[in-house]
């Protein structure tokens, strides 16, 4: 029996023997104290890899992103290297979201198609990593229809990588280990890193907010902190190897801290912290309007190298979904907060996330959400139709609206979003902004392509030269998506 992908099904599989995950477990907060643990590769697992080649392929947030490069590390620190095709690949592993259902989709048939390669290399390894493994139903469907996946794990056991995949290569063993709940937080990881002057940090991982729609608080686990003094140590070491700009991570950066027992030290400690490391330019990703404190919004304004950029997801505009999603803050509340934040760093370029179609949304609350755009004077946004996640309390709301009235108000949103795009880049014409150069432009070699501090992509002519440095540049023209320029 074959399915739509052309696997072979097989009910055969004794699926109890693995080590599986556990949406109850996952829902559940333990107060244990998180512990700190040092990566260390045994002699056993440093020349496994010794003549072999590996690929990652990366789906989902900067999270992910960042756990990719941690993996990469790993793997070249095993003696792999990276290969330059599939089809030259000893191991290939993918890093997978399970934020939406399309996300998950596009993974599917991934799977799918990789089951080529792995007839014409039997030896090849196949590992599923990241948020989708976390949900039990993924891990199900895995071992019954895609029997080509040799190692699947989760967000929590990066650092066991090497024992995964000595065991794959020489028991020819599947491997399956799944956390529910997170472990310790596990500093001294290799990396390798895919920018040279750009770098993701995480400074805390999991999130404990439960919106009603989400799947992060089970994928990823308790919020908890990295130390401040992990956190700085590598941001001087990323401005030693010369790295000019750093975007902070987490799912909630502004509950960064909350959760240390022995110190008051929060996200706006760590911003004017980071502020003395040397590093040109501090990102951060994502906030939460509810944890999003005066303190944050200082250091801001007396930081220089914290970048006047802010993304602050509201998700609706209509109080009574808000509620519905567990967000903790009202249509009222959340414009007083931006409102203090464009007054205490003025000019700061806010974006935002947005769903439409939660359920039960009406045309009223639709039209509450298009109001608290308009006032919140948006710059860009992330918009999406609502798409219920098994294990999440919103999979189970009553959802009587139809699809075509979803789409009708996303086609309505993003429209009034693009004019916020506009309007946002306008601002800059005639001025002369500061540009982290990033690359050529994709469509000509001799356009450069690069990052104002507000985070507005910029494109104008230069040498490649340029590239990785921080140039003055005048502002000639405004589209929707990118601003034109001239070297100053
Ligand atoms: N922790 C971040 C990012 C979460 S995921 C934050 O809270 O901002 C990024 C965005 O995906 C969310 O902000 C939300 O707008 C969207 N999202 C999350 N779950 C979703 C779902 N079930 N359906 C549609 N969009 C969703
Ligand atoms: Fe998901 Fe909400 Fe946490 Fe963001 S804050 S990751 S939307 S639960
Ligand atoms: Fe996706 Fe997991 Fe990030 S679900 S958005 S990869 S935290």
């Amino acid at each position: 029996m074959y399915n739509d992908y052309g696997d072979e099904m097989s009910n055969q599989v004794d699926l109890d023997k693995y080590f599986k995950p556990d949406l109850n477990q996952a829902r559940k907060r333990s107060k244990k104290t998180i512990e700190e643990l040092s990566f260390n590769l045994s002699d056993a697992h440093q020349k496994i890899g010794v003549n072999k080649t590996y690929l990652i392929h990366t789906y989902g947030c900067q999270g992910n992103e960042a756990d990719s490069e941690t993996m990469a590390g790993i793997l070249e620190l095993m003696g792999f290297k990276k290969a330059v095709s599939e089809a030259e690949s000893d191991l290939i592993l993918i890093n997978t979201c399970a934020i939406r259902e399309n996300a998950e989709n596009r993974i599917w048939g991934e799977l799918g198609r990789l089951k080529a390669f792995k007839r014409q290399n039997p030896d090849l390894i196949l590992g599923l990593a990241g948020c989708m493994p976390q949900e039990e139903n993924v891990v199900e469907r895995v071992l019954k229809k895609y029997q080509h996946v040799d190692i699947i794990f989760g967000t929590h056991n990066i650092y066991k990588l090497p024992e995964y995949v000595e065991t794959a290569m020489f028991s020819k063993e599947r491997v399956v280990e799944v956390y529910s709940q997170e472990g310790e937080i596990v500093e001294n990881l290799p990396k390798v890193r895919n920018h040279h002057f750009k770098a993701w940090v995480n400074i805390m991982f999991g999130c404990d907010e439960f919106c009603t729609y989400c799947i992060v608080p089970y994928t990823r686990g308790k919020e908890r902190s990295r130390s401040k003094e992990e956190v700085i140590k590598e941001v001087l070491e990323l401005v030693e190897q010369g790295y000019l700009e750093v975007t902070l991570l987490g799912q909630n950066v502004n509950a960064y801290g909350k959760d240390f027992k022995d110190i008051d030290y929060t996200f706006g400690d760590l911003l004017r912290d980071l502020d003395q490391t040397g590093i040109k330019r501090i990102r951060f990703t994502t906030s939460h309007p509810h944890d999003l404190d005066k303190k944050t919004m200082e250091a801001m304004r007396d930081c220089q190298t914290v970048m006047p950029f802010f993304h602050l997801p509201v998700q609706s505009g209509s109080n009574q979904v808000l509620k519905k999603m567990n967000r903790h803050y009202t249509k009222e509340s959340y414009l007083k907060v931006l409102n203090e934040l464009k007054n205490i760093v003025p000019g700061i370029s806010v974006t935002t996330d947005i769903i439409v179609g939660f359920p039960g949304e009406t045309e009223d609350d639709f039209l509450e959400t298009l109001d608290l755009v308009e006032q919140a004077q948006f710059e860009g946004a992330f918009t999406f139709v609502f798409s219920p996640r098994e294990g999440t309390p919103a999979a189970k709301f009553v959802d009587d609206t139809p699809e075509e009235a979803k789409k009708q108000r996303l086609y309505l949103l993003n429209d009034k979003i693009n004019q916020g795009y506009l309007k946002g880049n306008s601002r800059f014409v005639n001025q002369t902004v500061k540009v982290l150069v990033d690359g050529v432009s994709k469509y000509d070699e001799s356009v450069l392509a690069g990052y104002t501090e507000h985070n507005k992509l910029i494109n104008f002519k230069g040498h490649p030269k340029l590239i990785g440095q921080i140039v003055d540049v005048k502002v000639t023209l405004a589209k929707t998506w990118f601003l034109m320029g001239e070297l100053a």
